[in-house]
């Protein structure tokens, strides 16, 4: 995760009602915030938002919210600074205030896009975050598979049973989606001796990449 990408979903805010406040200056706008990682620092944006006359409210959900829960609430928001919660054209149709949603992540298909901007509200995400966390993610299932490592399962035994796996030096491996994680994925696989076959919907014009056709 780039340092910095914390404060986006509260820079997008600002961008919208910027505007709202040329057209209003003494406008107060409404926050809900959900995403963990702003709550546990909301110290750090109290001021900024202040400044910005909005308020906020601080709702964190176990995991993210539904959409039957949103939508108890959502009426009273000018904005939302999310995570996963479910913002489908239902809670969207009671968001009779609503002009941003904020998404701290990458991923937006627990927004419907489409019914948000039929409303006119503006739909942000942080285009980098965890693209470092999924592509480690992603290499480490594949280590803990192909060498085995469940079968170690050295927490339970405590013993130190040899078990080789298999080795992914030569193995051909399938990239599907050349984007921000698949060319950091492209990078590890490289760098474990593997031979990696892109496969990408837009045509990737790099050079020297060997291409997977599916
Ligand atoms: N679970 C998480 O924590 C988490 C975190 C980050 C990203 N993601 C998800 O991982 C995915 C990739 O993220 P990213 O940041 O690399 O996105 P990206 O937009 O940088 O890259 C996606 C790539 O996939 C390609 N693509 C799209 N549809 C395709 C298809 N049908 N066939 C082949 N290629 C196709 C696009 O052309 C693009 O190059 C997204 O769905 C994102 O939401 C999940």
């Amino acid at each position: 995760m780039r340092s910095g990408s914390l404060n986006l979903p509260v820079n997008f805010l600002q961008i919208i009602f910027l505007k709202e406040m040329k057209k209003n200056s003494n406008k107060k706008f409404k926050v809900l915030i959900t995403w963990q990682s702003i709550i546990k620092k909301i110290k750090v944006y109290k001021k900024i938002l202040n400044k910005n006359n909005i308020s906020y409210d601080c709702k964190q959900p176990k995991q993210c919210f539904s959409s039957s829960e949103l939508k108890k609430y959502i009426h009273q928001y000018d904005g939302v600074i999310c995570g996963d919660d479910d913002f489908n054209s239902d809670v969207l149709s009671k968001a009779k205030k609503l002009k941003v949603i904020s998404k701290w992540g990458t991923g937006i298909d627990s927004i419907d896009s489409v019914a948000a901007k039929k409303m006119g509200i503006k739909v942000f995400n942080v285009k980098d975050a965890f693209t470092d966390e999924v592509a480690t993610y992603a290499v480490g299932i594949l280590i803990y598979l192909t060498r085995g490592l469940g079968e170690l399962n050295i927490n339970k035994t405590r013993k130190w049973t040899k078990y080789t796996g298999e080795s992914l030096i030569g193995k051909n491996a399938g990239i599907v989606g050349h984007g921000r994680i698949g060319v950091k994925i492209e990078k590890y696989l490289k760098a474990l001796g593997c031979n990696v076959f892109i496969n990408d919907i837009k045509k990737i014009k790099r050079k020297k990449k060997k291409f997977l056709t599916i």
